[in-house]
């Protein structure tokens, strides 16, 4: 049975892996979700046992209510205590709103934002019956700005702001902390077809003239989860000073 777990999605690589290392060597326990890949899961299980934390994978479609019923039903029956939920697993489908297929818009929204729905309204069950927890919602400084030829995924990161400023006022008298981690540009896969033209452009934008790194975005989960803030329905901006 695991103690002090935290279920992360979309841990199988990424900014989600990076979460995941960094909650196992700072003695939390992780359930993290895959849904195609998940080559790094021994490495996470060796990384665990030197830590005398637990790890375990579970695959996932978070855009499936009836998967995650499931994942939860799943969790309840390991007996894992519940102290947190990173709601990570993420995609995009870039196209100009003019040329965006009905099927682009839909994806992007069911896994961004209609997928954490699905994950806050199962897990947050389980945190209201210990009253605590917390919940680390990652959108992206795209749904607060917006972008160019990604609309559907700016609307499902900025529903994610409106979505968790909610959540947060529903779950904080129950001692739950809700927050959100808006990253801009990552250097992970989801940003790997960007040419070096458009990437040297974008870094001109960035004051510190960088993308920022997984690891990064890790070490401001971990601050959330550890607790000691005055965070509550705040959306955390990591963008490097992008102008
Ligand atoms: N990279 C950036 O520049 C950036 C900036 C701002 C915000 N973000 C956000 O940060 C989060 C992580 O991004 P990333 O750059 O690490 O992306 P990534 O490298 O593309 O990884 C995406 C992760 O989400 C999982 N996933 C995809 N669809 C899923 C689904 N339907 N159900 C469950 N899991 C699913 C993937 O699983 P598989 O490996 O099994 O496919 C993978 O673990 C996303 O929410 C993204 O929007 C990223």
């Amino acid at each position: 049975m695991f103690t002090n777990t935290v279920i992360v999605t979309g841990g199988s690589r990424g900014i989600g892996y990076e979460i995941v290392k960094l909650l196992l060597k700072n003695s939390y326990s992780v359930v993290y979700t895959y849904l195609h890949s998940n080559k790094h899961h021994n490495e996470l299980v060796d990384i665990a046992q030197k830590n005398n934390v637990g790890c375990e994978c579970y695959k996932l479609d978070v855009s499936n209510s009836e998967e995650v019923r499931t994942f939860k039903e799943w969790f309840v029956q390991k007996k894992y205590e519940l102290v947190g939920l990173v709601n990570n697993a993420g995609i995009i489908s870039n196209n100009l709103i003019i040329s965006m297929s009905d099927e682009d818009w839909h994806n992007v929204i069911n896994v961004n934002l209609t997928g954490t729905f699905y994950m806050c309204r199962e897990f947050a069950v389980l945190m209201l019956k210990e009253r605590k927890g917390f919940i680390v919602n990652i959108s992206s400084t795209h749904g607060i700005n917006g972008t160019i030829g990604g609309a559907n995924y700016a609307a499902s990161k900025g529903g994610i702001i409106a979505f968790s400023k909610s959540l947060g006022l529903e779950l904080a008298k129950f001692g739950i902390r809700v927050n959100v981690l808006a990253p801009g540009y990552i250097d992970t896969d989801m940003i790997a077809d960007f040419g070096d033209k458009q990437c040297d452009s974008l870094k001109k934008k960035i004051s510190l003239n960088r993308f920022g790194t997984p690891e990064e975005v890790a070490q401001m989960v971990l601050f959330l989860a550890n607790g000691n803030h005055f965070c509550q329905n705040t959306v955390i901006t990591m963008d490097g000073g992008m102008v």
